[in-house]
């Protein structure tokens, strides 16, 4: 659009880098109301809808946009509007919001108008995709605690390998555990049984365990089962145990695949301090699940992919040779991978020439959650100043390194706790990339 004003482009190009970013796309699609154009409005506040599902701020703006029909209260319904199967941007061309009779008069002030959601999702569903991808399930009260599914598979285009910062090394042992023998059916039939068994994530808080595994997920789509700890843990007596074994047949039907269980620690806790004897059931099904693996009983190509920052409260029977048998330490990021993982969090954000050499150094021991927090405080600073103002400015180096000096590396008290289990429960060189890490950094 050759008329278009130069912060609505670049606001549409930042949305476009980060269509995650829902506060971004509401004040994008801000300025486009102000602007008069509603229709594209009304696109906008709906995709940020669909990653924040029923945010406050999107369903007004939205509501702002398709200028609010005149509601009856006793259907709820609106009364205009009807469905003319025409797509949305057709239908609210013309009707600008700002026009006052769009609001009954005589509507209580208090009253908040009882918007037809369904209707308006209706609408603009041939502008956005759907929010789910499968078929609704019958969620009746009985079976529903059986036949929930306590994994998920990710949506594809999620976060993706390369949207993790550094992390090479981590990135290689995947690769060469079971990301290249699932891709590659020849190398899989070459090495036979060689993908199976299990990899143990661990590491500071923050660092990027279930960010990678995400991203493996992404890879992977339908080969990637996460399991979701409060999902599996029923409060029936025994549907836990049959959960854990209904994710491990779907995992052996669908092979290749890899099962994520993160949290280990809270699902594998030690036995015998584990007083709640459900859970240890829990425990003795993932042991036998896991052996099922290991005996090759139709297991071929289940991979166990598992993650936790407190490794030493994790049942030492899970470690065994073919359990969890080898384990992968999160650092966290070098000063490369910071660089990366920086730049991650501030594409979506608008910068102004922002040395992010100076950052790096600032941000040493930070994990990637403390350098996400870096750049959202630093953005919180600029916007907050912005609206004092009354004049939007961009995040400088300053908000950063300003926000950088405000937070404290999160992984400090970790490596202290660490630090002891590494020097004296060393058992069978379980930490021994531990010690040398901390040898390297000179905290031993
Ligand atoms: N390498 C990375 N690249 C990009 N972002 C990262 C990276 N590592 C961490 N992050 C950011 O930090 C956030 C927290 O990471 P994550 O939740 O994966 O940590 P974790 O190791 O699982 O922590 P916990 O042990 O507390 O579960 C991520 O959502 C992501 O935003
Ligand atoms: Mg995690």
């Amino acid at each position: 659009m050759a008329d278009e004003s130069p912060l609505i482009r670049s606001l549409r190009a930042a949305v476009a880098a980060a269509p995650g970013d829902v506060p971004l796309r509401l004040h994008f699609a801000e300025l486009l109301l102000s602007e008069g154009r509603n229709d594209e409005a009304v696109t906008e506040a709906a995709v940020a809808l669909q990653h924040a599902p029923g945010d406050a701020d999107a369903r007004a703006l939205m509501m702002r946009a398709m200028g609010v029909p005149p509601v009856e209260q006793s259907t709820g319904k609106p009364v205009d509007e009807p469905s003319t199967g025409k797509p949305a941007d057709e239908q609210s061309l013309g009707k600008p919001v700002d026009e006052p009779a769009a609001r009954p008069v005589d509507q209580p002030a208090a009253d908040r108008p009882s918007f037809d959601w369904d209707a308006a999702e209706q609408q603009v569903q041939d502008l956005v995709g759907p929010r789910f991808l499968e078929d609704p399930q019958a969620a009746d009260g009985e079976g529903a605690a059986g036949d929930a599914a306590a994994w998920d598979v990710d949506a594809p285009g999620a976060v993706r390998l390369a949207d993790v910062g550094g992390m090479e090394e981590v990135k290689d042992r995947l690769e060469a555990a079971f990301l290249a023998p699932m891709r590659n059916p020849e190398l899989r039939r070459l090495y036979g049984k060689s993908l199976r068994g299990g990899l143990l994530l661990y590491g500071p808080p923050g660092c990027g365990k279930t960010f990678i595994a995400r991203a493996v997920a992404g890879e992977l789509g339908a080969n990637f089962l996460t399991v979701s700890l409060s999902d599996v843990l029923d409060m029936w007596i025994g549907a836990s145990e049959k959960n854990i074994h209904d994710i491990f047949e779907t995992a052996r039907r669908q092979a290749p695949c890899v099962v994520f269980l993160d949290e280990l620690d809270a699902l594998g806790a030690k036995r015998s301090r584990t007083h709640h004897s459900g859970l240890r059931n829990v425990v003795n099904q993932l042991l036998t699940e896991l052996d099922g693996i290991a005996s090759g009983a139709g297991n071929e190509g289940v991979f166990v992919l598992a993650a936790t920052n407190v490794p030493w409260d994790v049942d030492i029977a899970l470690r065994r040779p073919g359990r969890l048998d080898r384990t992968l330490l999160v650092l966290p990021p070098d000063a490369t991978a910071r660089e990366a993982i920086l730049r991650y969090h501030l594409r979506e954000r608008p910068i102004e020439a922002v040395d992010l050499g100076k950052l790096v150094k600032a941000t040493e021991d930070f994990s990637g959650a403390d350098l996400a927090h870096v750049c959202e405080t630093a953005a919180e600073a600029a916007l907050l100043d912005s609206a004092r103002s009354g004049s939007v400015r961009l995040i400088t180096t300053k908000d950063l390194l300003g926000a950088a000096k405000q937070i404290k590396p999160s992984t400090e008290p970790w490596f202290a706790a660490a630090r002891n289990v590494a020097m004296f429960a060393n058992e069978g060189g379980l930490y021994d990339d531990l010690l040398a890490h901390l040898k390297r950094k000179r905290k031993l």
